[in-house]
């Protein structure tokens, strides 16, 4: 949902002390500038989705897991700070749940004026995988953990990818 959730619950996008320190718990320097490069909203979404993997795991770290709550604060990093305001996350949160294939045909690259702003949210909610996966790929993020990112609005058969499964699964709950 990216966000669309916490939105129209009004509940405030911060960041308590136990996230920042799960996010020195997990991230190095280069993926903490692309996860604060977010804006506030995207920030606590990938944390929510973070934590509702750690809260199902029962908070054993494995290798496995590690990779995937990595994966969890990075996932959505494709979407900069500054490119989706209030209408635009509301048009396409809408438009993704009711007919997601009328996306491709509002989305246009330009962002000047209100409707084009609108428009501009559906480019990037269509591109923010790939985008994301080319910064992490530059920011030299673990490959794996690149191609999470660049997968997870994929749709996969059921049980074909674990460590994907898990990421859907939580970013769906958030
Ligand atoms: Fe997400
Ligand atoms: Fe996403």
């Amino acid at each position: 949902m990216g966000g669309l959730k916490r939105m129209l619950s009004f509940k405030k996008a911060e960041l308590l002390p136990v996230d920042l320190k799960l996010i020195d718990d997990y991230l190095d320097e280069p993926s903490k500038f692309l996860f604060f490069q977010m804006s506030k909203i995207d920030q606590c979404h990938c944390m929510d989705v973070a934590k509702t993997i750690l809260n199902e795991a029962g908070y054993t770290r494995s290798l496995k897991l590690d990779k995937v709550i990595k994966a969890a604060l990075l996932h959505d990093i494709g979407k900069i700070d500054g490119d989706l305001t209030f209408c635009s996350r509301l048009f396409v949160g809408l438009v993704r749940r009711v007919m997601p294939e009328l996306r491709r045909k509002l989305a246009k690259k330009s962002s000047n004026g209100f409707w084009s702003k609108i428009r501009y949210g559906f480019y990037v909610d269509l591109n923010h995988p790939l985008r994301g996966s080319h910064m992490a790929r530059i920011f030299g993020i673990d490959p794996a953990i690149v191609s999470l990112i660049r997968r997870h609005h994929d749709r996969l058969p059921d049980g074909q990818d674990e460590e994907l499964a898990l990421l859907q699964t939580a970013d769906n709950k958030n």
